[in-house]
């Protein structure tokens, strides 16, 4: 397959309310992007994603949009974003914006005309039905934030659908209306210089119109999967969608693949298909999720995750493409989940972005994971602004279904505020995210875990994100490439090969906190030179190498090696 420039970029997401805040206020906005433009640069992103900046009530933090044209007050103004915009294209920048598309807010003028009679023009633009003979919601389906998926709308006698929270109520993309509205509002950002969308959700959009019970006993991930994903008209609408948005663009779409698994995958991405540029699959981030977000959660393994890698190279080699990450705003920071946030915070976070900066597809970084922001502790559940652990909180520890201090113990651990709290750039009071406290409180930890601290400094983890971030412009071998995994079974180690038609380096990664030795023949001493080491040793000879904890190894085989 060709590759684009959105194929080979890396795209780093910005929580705007959490990135820098440039007015006082307590909460991040556009014109706080624009400042720390050069920042990314420097730190060799391509492409910023900004999680949705449009109006909204904020009852899902923007995810519930009330006017698809506005951009929200507290974040700025179009000139603002404007000239973001201007700014970001002047220094190479590419800027997609988060597209909502599967729901609006209950605040939305659609919404809001819809609610007041079974007969206006707005009511199919969402999904109504009656209650059921005992006046309850007209099936069991559940929401992904809890609860059920249905809300009684008193002013018409019939219940509304919402996948997720009862204020985020699912557009019915049954109705030709619907889309095409969807359709002006990507047109309009397009014509004004955005350069794609991150779709959020995009797998839902069409519905089971059925509407049977679900088996109570399946697991939500296969409920996911089976029910609300993948709807029998997914294909068709985002293919109208590419013929209607995308097709003479130079601009990309990444779909949020909730529900995507590697053997449908092919039929979103496949190029030829023209449906969507790129799938963010969740394997990666759910790998020690089991069936819902709290309380079904096994040890990290990673013969798993290997085994999860080797799958979705199919999508890329069946003329796809995919987004590999290891954290953004909806799960635990990744040094935390993944790495070893404590004896070697900084080794672990090094190790870990050096397998996403070697793997095929497109890396997406989320803002503070490149300075090794790690999970905050929150110690009372008063402290929680996230509506999925209020609710889960509610429903569990209220209920007695576990302890408050269990329950809040896993808030702490998969809970989506750990990745929502300010960027911490330096040391100052309120990390320089603001001069005010804000909206969320700032981990702890900013004093010893900043940008400013880490900037000049080779040894930390900033510098090697930019180290790598620079190797993988440099090297398409990183991103496209044959790869030969070796090792499989392995418990803690990550080995392999990537080749091209004219490169090849050689991975090792060891995910534990022991010392590891690794077979390896690699026949003649001067063949390899090592492009990057998170360590400043490597101990290895002609059979074997010797990894530290959580070292990682990239080596090339040098040109005179016959390939
Ligand atoms: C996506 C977003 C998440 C949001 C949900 C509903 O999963 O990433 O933050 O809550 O969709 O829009």
């Amino acid at each position: 397959m060709a590759l684009n420039w959105y194929h080979k970029g890396v795209i780093y997401q910005i929580y705007p309310k959490s990135f820098n805040d440039s007015t006082g206020s307590g909460v991040g906005d556009i014109n706080g992007i624009t400042e720390k433009l050069d920042y990314l640069v420097d730190l060799n992103i391509d492409i910023i994603w900004i999680s949705p900046i449009f109006k909204s009530p904020n009852k899902d933090n923007g995810y519930d949009v009330s006017d698809y044209y506005a951009v929200s007050d507290e974040y700025g103004s179009a000139d603002d974003l404007e000239n973001l915009l201007s700014e970001a294209h002047k220094r190479g920048l590419r800027v997609i914006l988060d597209l909502v598309p599967n729901h609006t807010s209950t605040q939305h003028e659609w919404f809001k005309a819809a609610e007041k009679s079974k007969t206006n023009p707005y009511r199919d633009y969402y999904i109504w039905k009656k209650p059921d003979a005992d006046g309850g919601p007209p099936n069991n389906w559940k929401s992904f934030f809890g609860g059920p998926a249905w809300t009684y709308s008193e002013q018409t006698g019939e219940y509304y659908l919402h996948l997720f929270t009862k204020y985020q109520p699912d557009l019915n993309w049954e109705n030709p209306a619907v889309r095409q509205q969807i359709y002006d509002v990507m047109n309009y950002w397009l014509d004004r210089g955005v350069d794609g969308f991150r779709i959020d959700v995009v797998t839902l959009l069409s519905k089971n119109l059925d509407f049977d019970d679900i088996d109570e006993n399946l697991g939500f991930r296969k409920v996911i999967e089976n029910h609300y994903a993948n709807g029998p008209k997914i294909h068709t609408f985002l293919h109208e969608m590419h013929e209607k948005v995308m097709r003479d663009r130079d601009a990309f779409t990444m779909g949020e693949g909730v529900g995507v698994t590697p053997e449908n995958a092919p039929l979103y991405v496949d190029s030829n298909r023209k449906e969507l540029d790129m799938i963010y699959h969740f394997d990666i981030l759910e790998n020690n999720i089991v069936d819902g977000k709290y309380d079904n959660v096994t040890e990290f393994n990673l013969v798993n995750l290997k085994s999860i890698f080797r799958k979705w190279q199919n999508v890329i080699e069946n003329n796809g493409w995919i987004v590999n990450a290891f954290g953004n705003h909806d799960f635990a920071r990744m040094v935390s989940r993944f790495g070893n946030d404590d004896l070697y915070h900084k080794e672990s976070a090094k190790m870990l972005i050096t397998l996403l900066s070697t793997l095929n597809g497109t890396l997406n970084i989320y803002q503070g994971d490149e300075i090794g922001m790690t999970n905050t502790r929150l110690t009372s559940p008063n402290q929680i602004d996230d509506i999925q652990a209020k609710n889960f909180y509610q429903e569990n520890a209220i209920n007695k279904k576990f302890s408050e201090q269990v329950a809040l113990d896993m808030i702490n651990n998969e809970g989506r505020d750990n990745a929502r709290t300010p960027m911490q750039w330096n040391d100052s009071d309120y990390a320089g995210f603001s001069n005010t406290t804000s909206w969320l409180a700032v981990n702890k930890n900013y004093t010893s875990i900043n940008v400013k601290d880490q900037w000049d400094n080779p040894e930390s983890i900033l510098y090697y994100y930019r180290e790598i971030l620079h190797l993988r412009k440099k090297h398409e071998v990183f991103y496209n490439a044959d790869i030969n995994e070796l090792h499989h079974n392995h418990p803690s180690i990550y080995v392999y090969e990537k080749r091209n038609h004219e490169e090849m380096i050689l991975v090792f990664l060891n995910f534990s906190s022991d010392y590891e030795t690794v077979d390896y023949n690699f026949m003649q001493e001067y063949d390899y030179q090592v492009l990057i080491n998170n360590y400043n040793n490597l101990d290895r000879n002609n059979e074997c190498i010797k990894l530290n904890p959580y070292q990682s190894i990239v080596m090339q085989v040098n040109q005179a090696y016959n390939l």
